[in-house]
């Protein structure tokens, strides 16, 4: 009897931990928008270096940005939690992120309508601080020269470059 009981004690473990990984990496997976499978080996080499080259450029900070309004930030590891998408609407989401491109130093190279920062102010000020900084390990500083976000798309990219040119030389 209690041999079966150990048993199964392990059994559920082991499965609970099964379970946990692959809800692991389908964030991973959900997180990192980019086709694996059908592209050939070579466009997709394109594809990663392309996206490289684009990273530093304010349209691509915009983009990530908006997404983030969108669909949230689950996996940056800070103590106020998640983010949870849709606070605005999506209409708004551009502008908005427009005003936080500025509040940065940076230029958003679009007009935007004034009412963002009302907008930014009432409903992501609260988190991130109505100078964009944030607080440390709590919320992130928004107005930092690389966002998270983006700098560990880099890192993902980089290394994926590195070990696709490994194999193809
Ligand atoms: C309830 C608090 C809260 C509100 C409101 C909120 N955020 Fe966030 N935001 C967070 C947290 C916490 C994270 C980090 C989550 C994680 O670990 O991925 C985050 C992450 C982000 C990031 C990614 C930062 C990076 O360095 O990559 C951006 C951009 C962002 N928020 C913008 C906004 C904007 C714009 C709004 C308003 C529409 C907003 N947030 C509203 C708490 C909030």
């Amino acid at each position: 009897m209690y041999k079966i009981i150990i048993f199964l004690t392990i059994l559920i473990i082991i499965y609970g931990l099964y379970n946990s990984q692959n809800k692991n990496n389908q964030k991973i997976t959900k997180n990192i928008a980019i086709h694996h499978t059908e592209i050939p080996k070579n466009n997709r080499l394109n594809i990663l270096k392309h996206e490289l080259k684009e990273l530093n450029k304010v349209s691509y900070l915009k983009a990530y940005i908006i997404d983030v309004i969108n669909k949230g930030s689950y996996d940056l590891g800070f103590k106020g939690g998640v983010m949870e998408g849709g606070f605005v609407a999506p209409e708004d989401a551009s502008k908005i992120a427009c005003f936080v491109i500025e509040m940065s130093g940076k230029s958003c190279q679009t007009s935007y309508p004034k009412d963002a920062q009302m907008f930014y102010t009432s409903v992501c000020g609260g988190c991130h601080g109505d100078d964009g900084k944030g607080i440390k390990g709590t919320y992130p500083d928004l107005t930092k020269k690389k966002l998270l976000g983006i700098h560990k798309k880099e890192t993902y990219l980089k290394t994926e470059i590195f070990k696709m040119q490994k194999i193809n030389n």
